[in-house]
């Protein structure tokens, strides 16, 4: 059975739980990939200036929009780069989103990371003086690019958001303007399950779409997919691991945002599969041992040298996070 069930935003409107992510999709494969998403059911797909792809998704929705659906009828959820954090480049770069994308408005619009990058020298701007860092914005404030995201007109993006946010980062920019973010997007699957954060969303009445479901898209680490308990489980339920993984995250509620570029997998990621509360724990108990965060920036080449989520490795950074 295809996942048909939704999730509300605290706007009001609702999302379809499972996703399409996009992150890392190659040129020639998400128009693809994208197309056979929205044919078989897909409603909801996660995108970003920085996967480079936008082009590529606005070729496919043309071919979608409107002989498989109505523009109203999908989800479409951008992400507003680092370096365009600075309150006068953030519709700027949305418009841009928007151009590639062939689209009026987005459903839903996020401060990529609580991170700023120097605006006006590409996605990942040299550091002056640092060679292999990126240049970091340590003036421009969280609360700054929130509150230029909430001036944003309602025309062009029904709601806004956040990701990659911590608990104190949401803090800091509610307290600064009152207003709450309608989602998180963060990095969530059985080796980070993210227990406190995804309740104080909760409590908040913040959404949570967790991103690299399966564990993560990075060449080289090991896939989640592999995970012997993931293995037994998907083959006690005539599954498929991924099937298994995904099925972990919608039984928390949130929305789960799968990337596939792979036919077969675009779509048996979107067969829902139940998971019982005994298979639901033993994943849920992968994290036992110590969790582990696959998305870390200050590991990244070029190395952002910010402290974002306070891992014991983020410690040598040069920069914390200016929430306000
Ligand atoms: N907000 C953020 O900072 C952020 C960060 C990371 C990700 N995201 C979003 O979340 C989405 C998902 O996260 P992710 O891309 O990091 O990781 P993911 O969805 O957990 O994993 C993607 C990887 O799993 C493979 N895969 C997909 N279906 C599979 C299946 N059925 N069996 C085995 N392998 C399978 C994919 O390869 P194939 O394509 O070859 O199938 C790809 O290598 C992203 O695409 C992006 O939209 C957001």
């Amino acid at each position: 059975m295809s996942f048909a069930k939704t999730c509300t935003l605290n706007t009001g409107a609702s999302l379809r739980q499972i996703g399409l992510g996009t992150w890392l999709s190659k040129p020639k494969e998400v128009e693809n990939a994208v197309e056979i998403a929205v044919r078989n059911g897909y409603r909801h797909l996660d995108l970003a200036m920085i996967y480079e792809n936008q082009d590529e998704v606005g070729a496919a929705l043309k071919k979608v929009i409107p002989s498989v659906v109505k523009r109203e009828d999908l989800f479409l959820t951008s992400k507003c780069w680092n370096s365009s954090h600075q309150p006068d480049q953030v519709e700027k770069e949305l418009n841009e989103t928007l151009k590639q994308l062939g689209v009026d408005y987005l459903d839903l619009y996020l401060i990529h990371w609580p991170v700023a990058f120097a605006p006006s020298k590409g996605f990942y701007p040299a550091h002056p003086t640092v060679e292999g860092e990126v240049e970091i914005d340590d003036k421009t404030t969280l609360a700054d690019t929130w509150k230029a995201m909430l001036a944003l007109p309602k025309s062009k993006v029904k709601a806004v958001g956040v990701s990659n946010f911590t608990i104190e980062q949401i803090e800091g920019i509610i307290k600064a303007t009152g207003a709450v973010p309608a989602v998180n997007q963060i990095e969530a699957h059985p080796l980070l399950p993210q227990d406190d954060l995804v309740a104080y969303c909760k409590e908040k009445g913040i959404h949570i779409t967790a991103y690299s479901p399966l564990g993560n898209n990075l060449v080289g680490k090991p896939k989640l997919t592999d995970d012997s308990t993931v293995i037994s489980i998907a083959k006690k339920l005539n599954a498929t691991p991924a099937q298994v993984l995904i099925a972990w995250g919608a039984y928390r509620g949130y929305s789960v945002i799968p990337k596939s570029v792979q036919e077969e997998r675009i779509k048996s990621n979107f067969q829902e599969v139940q998971l019982s509360k005994e298979d639901y724990d033993a994943l849920t108990g992968l994290s036992k041992n110590g969790h582990t965060r696959y998305n870390i920036p200050f590991t990244y080449t070029p190395r952002w040298s910010i402290n974002i989520f306070g891992e014991e490795i983020e410690k040598g950074a040069t920069y914390s996070v200016n929430i306000a």
